[in-house]
């Protein structure tokens, strides 16, 4: 959970990085304008100039290393390929019920079915409905009930749920679940990222993760992803 939890760290990050560097972008840009500019009306002091291409050459430097942050923080769409969720929700089950708080509560799986092929990257898949099964764990009592179901849906995707008998989320809460940082918890419990993570994931290759229903008998997440066309 350690290194999951850093990986999330990680990841948001790298898009706080980016965040940074696609803002850089426009200053930079009217600063690089404006030394052309005094370039062009002191041409003839070729002090001025020489000292003027120096501060050009070092806005290029910036404007690449903001290029880099930003790329280093897309998410790749590499990785993707074409699998079977049914191991993969049991693999992230499988890991989450290290958790002692998951050990507590009863998880109910899908039971044997035919193999349902996704189109996504196989590790992010995982790491979401941990996420999503920690949450639930977090937000019930102690025997509390969670349950993930699979089913085909419409617009040739595949829809996995996460529903829990959990508290549910404030209705004032709810716009604000998938900010990054976020936390309903106590402060220093969570770092409220888990699901913001979550979400760029599941967009980063075309599927989606929304909350579709809680109030203060549960909660259900749905985590689309783009199924394999026949
Ligand atoms: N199943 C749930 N039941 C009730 N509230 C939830 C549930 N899932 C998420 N939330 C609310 O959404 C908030 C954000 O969740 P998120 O997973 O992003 O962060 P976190 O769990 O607080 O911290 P982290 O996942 O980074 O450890 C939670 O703190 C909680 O307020
Ligand atoms: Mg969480």
């Amino acid at each position: 959970r350690m290194q999951l939890l850093l990986r999330e760290n990680l990841a948001s990050l790298g898009r706080m990085a980016a965040g940074i560097a696609h803002e850089l972008g426009n200053p930079l840009t009217g600063i690089s304008s404006l030394v052309q500019l005094v370039k062009r009306r002191r041409r003839d002091d070729s002090f001025i100039v020489e000292q003027l291409n120096l501060v050009h050459d070092e806005i290029n430097r910036l404007t690449r290393l903001t290029h880099q942050m930003v790329d280093l923080a897309r998410p790749e769409d590499t990785g993707k390929k074409n699998f079977d969720i049914m191991p993969s929700l049991n693999k992230a089950f499988q890991i989450a019920r290290l958790d002692p708080k998951l050990r507590k509560r009863i998880v109910k799986m899908p039971g044997d079915a035919p193999p349902v092929l996704v189109e996504a990257n196989e590790d992010a898949v995982v790491q979401i409905v941990m996420n999503l099964l920690f949450n639930a764990a977090d937000f019930t009592d102690e025997n509390g009930l969670i349950t993930v179901e699979v089913k085909h849906g419409a617009d040739a995707m595949v829809e996995i749920r996460v529903t829990d008998n959990g508290s549910g989320i404030p209705e004032a809460d709810q716009p604000h679940i998938f900010d990054p940082f976020f936390s309903g918890k106590k402060s220093g419990e969570g770092a409220g990222l888990g699901l913001s993570v979550s979400h760029s994931l599941a967009r980063s290759f075309h599927g989606s993760l929304e909350l579709e229903k809680s109030d203060p008998g549960g909660t259900t997440f749905l985590l689309k992803l783009p199924c394999k066309g026949t």
